[in-house]
């Protein structure tokens, strides 16, 4: 018996640790020294493990399980130098020596104590997020330095360092977490969770990782581009590390998915690091195929929890989609359908419970096996009871084994359990008559935009008699373990954002997601008991549309950003650089490209010092620069605002909530929204600095709404979201400290949550400032006779050309400058929706461009022995008359010289 083995072992573990402990008392200032002389055997053993033959490792890691005749070839068990004692609750204790991976905890710290670079597998919820680091800590890892867990998602960072500090009877001031805009590290931090990014950031001022003696990589499956470099860069960290003689030791821990990218890439690791599979004690799940794809997933889902609500025993739900929006939508019709019936359910019952006791005993009796089994409660069967749906099959929800597929070998699905195929339209409300029959379904959305203690509620039990119902993004995939969860219903679908490696023009896709992810998916529904997984699509698609993995994220966004970094990290040779996956090598140039019009590269493609002030701030670096340029007319607070409102997605809803579903009221509130934004927009030079300038009205505005205690209500009113409302107002105090550390000259700035509105002047000086930012990113008005052959004249009032587009694009429907229409714009990015669409729009004076983004400037006309020209704007001398802009080459007016 498995569980049996795992007490047993730990037992074990705990009387040699126990003895071990007694002897450590005697000799507790000897404690340093042992840390030391384990430091020099480990280095002994690099060596030595160097010239060994390379260990084999299959690709698929699931195979290749850490059984005993692995360990023989292993040195002999050693009993830890070190113990820190760490007190847990009973409770605590209990639900640990549950986790597979405590069964492991020996030979995990074994083989770390032995190999400075280490592998973890298993599978999500074997306990390596929460465990590890407690290992570690046990061990005396965070006695002199901390120890790092990094995480590629900012929820999973915060919850696991709270969960962490709770299961050891820790402050949040020794397991600590930091994020981008927050964080409660202090200086007694021992175990510190971070976003990758937070991590690579740290590198910058000290690279090699000092203050740590492990870095665990967490999630390292995700392939999120930030945990990528970290490991292409602690590749090189360790072994300097280990030269300095203060070795760190790197953790790198995944699910058990396509590891090979990284073990097995020579590039990375001259020798395939050691790894450990932690096997999880995952029960049977039974895979259902619909029998059809649907056109509409979300209707189907809708159909499906209804129908596994109504009709399956006790247990979890967990739905994936694969946005905000959808999950939303999702929650609230299943809050409509199941929740608020719940006060008339529970009346209802009494009464009806009497009569049916009487009338219907006699067929309770075979549809509810199961329930019994479940351990429902008697008031809930007789609720139950009373509907009769058609086609269930209760015995085809039992079969044991692996996940299995339950579709036969030429690809034609047996009928679902459940299936869909009856009641297309409405059928959550054709069920009326039953809803009141109902147990309460108790439906909460997850998305990693959800404020986080709204997040933490999928962790908690439901109340009393209800079911619980999680509808998630591709968040519980992998980070977050829900406990209790036996049906997992599965979109097959997630939301991609794709972007063109050339143009950077981005846009959300829906579309299959991996078999990898399904399955990971399907996996979720058995952490506890056997479960079912209902993919809400046929086998036939799974088998030849999906992909066995999706491409990592490194492939799959613009690396500007990250060259930057690493250029002032001073690896010279990005193509060179040990990429678990390379990007493309198209992206890499024109991330270099971007960079060099920026300024932030020279020609030679070395940092310039612009590009060092640049990468210290913690934006992409054309924010950075923009940032950078604000010194002068008391700009930097409208900068930091726009630049923190520019990084936090979402700011402006398209439309706002509106609690009723009264069309009417929807329409007259959007129109409420828009005067709204006209009015924010101003006129003069405000209206001409366009959606940026709504933005920075509608910060400070929320700030005045803030200062009353209302900024909730006025955000809802008024189609903001109030979380990216949170997060500006912090980003903005990071920035804000960050100058002041970074720029002695305004080491006094302040930033005063509630500015007054930017002058005339201001307005105009910033549009210049957008454009020295983002001066790759302008259009030019055309007129319908200028557009190209197939261009389909007659469709458009309008259009813009964007310098680096072929297509013509468009300024959406909420943008305030669609009345006014300017000849020359800055857009912050691009879209793809069924038409290329400009965000963030302001207009631009065509003079700027050759004085603001010189780089993309061809002067075909310069004077001979220029008169200089002094610009009032900017302060500067220029000396043009007139040339071209861009790839398109569009003419540059002819600047008169006076
Ligand atoms: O990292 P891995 O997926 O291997 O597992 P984990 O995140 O360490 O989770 C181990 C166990 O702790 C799971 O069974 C979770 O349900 C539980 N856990 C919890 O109850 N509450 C949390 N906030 C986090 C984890
Ligand atoms: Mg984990």
């Amino acid at each position: 018996d498995e569980d049996e083995e795992g007490v047993l072992s730990s037992e074990d573990e705990q009387e040699a640790i126990d003895e071990e402990k007694a002897k450590d008392s005697e000799l507790e200032n000897q404690d340093e020294q042992v840390l030391e002389t384990q430091g020099e055997e480990q280095e002994v053993q690099c060596i030595a493990e160097d010239s060994q033959p390379p260990i084999e490792i299959k690709d698929d890691a699931k195979k290749v399980k850490n059984t005993d005749d692995k360990l023989q070839h292993e040195p002999l068990p050693r009993k830890p130098a070190v113990y820190v004692d760490v007190i847990r609750s009973e409770e605590i204790q209990q639900a640990r020596m549950k986790l597979p991976i405590l069964a492991e905890e020996q030979s995990i710290m074994e083989t770390i104590n032995e190999n400075h670079i280490v592998v973890i597998a298993g599978e999500t919820g074997s306990g390596k997020t929460t465990q590890l680091p407690q290992f570690l800590y046990e061990a005396g890892y965070a006695l002199k330095k901390q120890i790092a867990v990094t995480e590629p998602r900012r929820v999973a960072a915060v919850s696991m360092s709270q969960r962490v500090a709770e299961e050891m009877n820790l402050s949040n001031r020794e397991v600590s977490y930091l994020i981008r805009f927050e964080g409660n590290a202090t200086d007694q931090t021992r175990i510190k969770f971070m976003t990758d990014g937070v991590l690579l950031k740290e590198l910058q001022s000290d690279f090699l990782l000092s203050k740590y003696s492990v870095v665990i990589l967490d999630e390292a499956h995700e392939r999120s581009v930030y945990t990528d470099i970290l490991i292409g860069l602690l590749s090189r960290i360790v072994p300097l590390r280990l030269k300095k003689g203060d070795p760190l030791k790197l953790v790198i821990m995944s699910a058990t998915l396509r590891l090979a990218d990284f073990i097995s890439n020579e590039r990375l690791f001259r020798m395939p690091p050691r790894v450990i599979n932690v096997e999880s004690r995952q029960f049977p799940v039974t895979v259902h195929f619909n029998k059809r794809t649907p056109d509409n997933y979300l209707k189907e889902a809708l159909n499906k929890i209804r129908k596994i609500h109504t009709k399956l025993p006790e247990g979890g739900i967990l739905v994936f989609v694969t946005g905000q929006r959808e999950v939303n939508w999702l929650v609230q019709k299943l809050r409509k359908a199941f929740l608020f019936n719940r006060k008339r359910a529970l009346k209802g019952s009494e009464a009806k419970a009497k009569k049916s006791e009487e009338v219907k005993d006699g067929e309770i009796a075979d549809q509810d096996l199961d329930d019994e089994d479940a351990g429902l409660k008697k008031g809930h069967r007789k609720r139950r009871k009373v509907k009769v749906i058609p086609q269930i099959d209760l015995d085809d929800y039992s079969i044991p084994g692996d996940i299995e597929f339950d579709s036969d070998e030429d690809g034609e699905d047996h009928e679902d359990t459940l299936s869909s195929d009856e009641e297309e339209n409405g059928a959550v409300e054709s069920q009326e008559g039953s809803r009141a029959t109902t147990q309460p379904l108790w439906a909460l959305p997850l998305y990693s935009m959800l404020p986080i203690h709204k997040q933490r509620m999928v962790f908690q039990p439901p109340p009393e008699g209800c079911r619980l119902c999680i509808v998630s993004t591709n968040v519980a995939e992998t980070s977050l373990t829900i406990p209790n969860v036996k049906y997992v219903v599965d979109s097959g679908k997630c939301k991609v954002k794709l972007y063109d490696k050339v143009t950077g023009v981005t846009g959300h896709v829906v579309h299959w997601c991996s078999k990898a992810a399904a399955n990971q998916r399907a996996g979720r529904a058995g952490r506890t008991q056997p479960g079912h997984c209902y993919r809400l699509y046929s086998s036939a698609v799974f088998n030849d549309t999906f992909a066995e993995h999706s491409p990592p994220e490194i492939q799959q966004k613009p690396v500007d950003d990250l060259y930057l970094q690493m250029k002032c990290m001073n690896i010279d040779k990005i193509v060179n650089f040990p990429f678990p996956t390379a990007p493309d090598l198209m992206q890499l140039k024109t991330a270099e490209q971007r960079l060099k019009i920026l300024g932030a590269l020279d020609d030679k493609g070395n940092v310039t010092p612009l590009g060092r002030a640049i990468s210290k701030f913690p934006v992409l670096p054309r924010y950075g620069k923009m940032l950078a340029l604000s010194h002068q007319q008391e700009l930097l607070p409208y900068t930091i605002c726009l630049v923190a409102a520019l990084s936090v997605q979402e700011v402006l809803l398209e439309v706002p909530i509106v609690a009723s579903p009264n069309l009417e009221e929807a329409k007259s509130a959007r129109q409420r929204w828009n005067a709204t934004r006209q009015r924010w927009a101003g006129s003069g030079q405000s209206l001409l600095l366009g959606d940026n300038m709504v933005l920075l009205k509608a910060v400070g505005a929320a700030e005045y709404a803030a200062s009353r205690g209302d900024l909730q209500r006025f955000c809802e009113e008024n189609g903001l979201r109030h979380k990216a409302v949170v997060e500006i107002r912090k980003l903005r105090l990071q920035l804000t400290a960050c100058i002041r550390d970074n720029v002695p000259e305004l080491a006094d700035i302040a930033v005063d949550p509630q500015m007054p509105p930017p002058t005339e002047l201001q307005a105009k000086l910033l549009r210049q400032i957008l454009l020295a930012g983002m001066g790759d990113q302008v259009a030019k008005k055309i007129m319908p006779d200028e557009l190209k052959e197939g261009e389909e004249k007659a469709k458009f009032k309008y259009a813009y050309r964007a310098n680096n587009m072929e297509e013509p694009v468009f300024l959406h429907q909420g943008s305030v400058l669609r009345k006014s229409l300017p000849e020359y714009i800055v857009f912050q990015e691009i879209y793809e929706t069924n038409k290329m669409y400009m965000r963030g729009v302001a207009a631009v004076e065509p003079e700027w461009l050759p004085v603001y983004v010189p780089q993309l400037c061809n002067l075909s006309d310069p004077l001979p022995s220029p008169e200089p020209i002094y610009r009032q704007d900017t302060g500067k001398i220029h000396c043009y008359v007139s040339g071209t802009f861009g790839p398109q080459a569009w003419p540059l007016p002819r600047i008169e010289v006076p």
